[in-house]
């Protein structure tokens, strides 16, 4: 199991999550999205990480600024956003993704929306989407705790593959939950 939460000792590996809702971030309610991909990562990564967290609101610029602090200057290899994907006026986390991504990853949006489909019809509201910045995966997910573990679960297996790719960290993973495929 990944250890997020001992922070003992030096972790190569840190991982982003952002949590991108107004509410959570005035505190008007208890964010539920970033501690389900806080418990995900933990329960599915065998690698030793480290978080590294945010809680901020819907601006487009913070959203961007806040991604690239965490690739650039923070050194994640992997940013998980949560929340902001959907089509009201004040959901802009896609557009500050895409603002900041030198390559579009389009597979990662269509698997989550595919699995969420069977589970909830307005699965085809969220634009969640997904690429790379240097040597980090950014990816979007849904602000519902149950969209962040359904949606993982749809791309997770592709994920350290993806990270080798691109030049990040070697990921591994507890195969009880998710086998690593790793072709290259
Ligand atoms: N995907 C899964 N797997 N499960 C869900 O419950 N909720 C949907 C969708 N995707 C959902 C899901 C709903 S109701 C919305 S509005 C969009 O994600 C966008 O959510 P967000 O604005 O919190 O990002």
């Amino acid at each position: 199991m990944g250890d997020s939460a001992t922070g003992s000792g030096v972790a190569a590996v840190r991982i982003g999550v952002v949590t991108v809702s107004d509410r959570a971030s005035r505190g008007e309610y208890e964010d539920r999205g970033g501690p389900a991909v806080q418990a995900y990562l933990d329960r599915v990564l065998a690698t030793s990480w480290q978080m590294v967290g945010r809680v901020i609101p819907d601006e487009e610029g913070l959203i961007r600024a806040t991604l690239v602090e965490l690739v650039d200057e923070e050194g994640c290899c992997l940013v998980v956003t949560t929340g902001g994907t959907g089509p009201a006026p004040r959901d802009v986390t896609p557009e500050a993704t895409a603002a900041v991504l030198d390559k579009e990853l389009a597979g990662f949006g269509e698997a989550m929306r595919a699995v969420s489909r069977p589970h909830v019809p307005t699965a085809i509201l969220s634009r969640q989407m997904a690429g790379v910045r240097g040597s980090a995966l950014i990816m979007n997910l849904p602000g519902s705790p149950k969209a962040v573990r359904e949606c993982m679960d749809a791309v997770f297996a592709a994920v350290p593959d993806c990270v080798d790719l691109i030049g990040g960290p070697y990921l591994e993973t507890d195969p009880e939950w998710v086998k690593a495929h790793r072709p290259h």
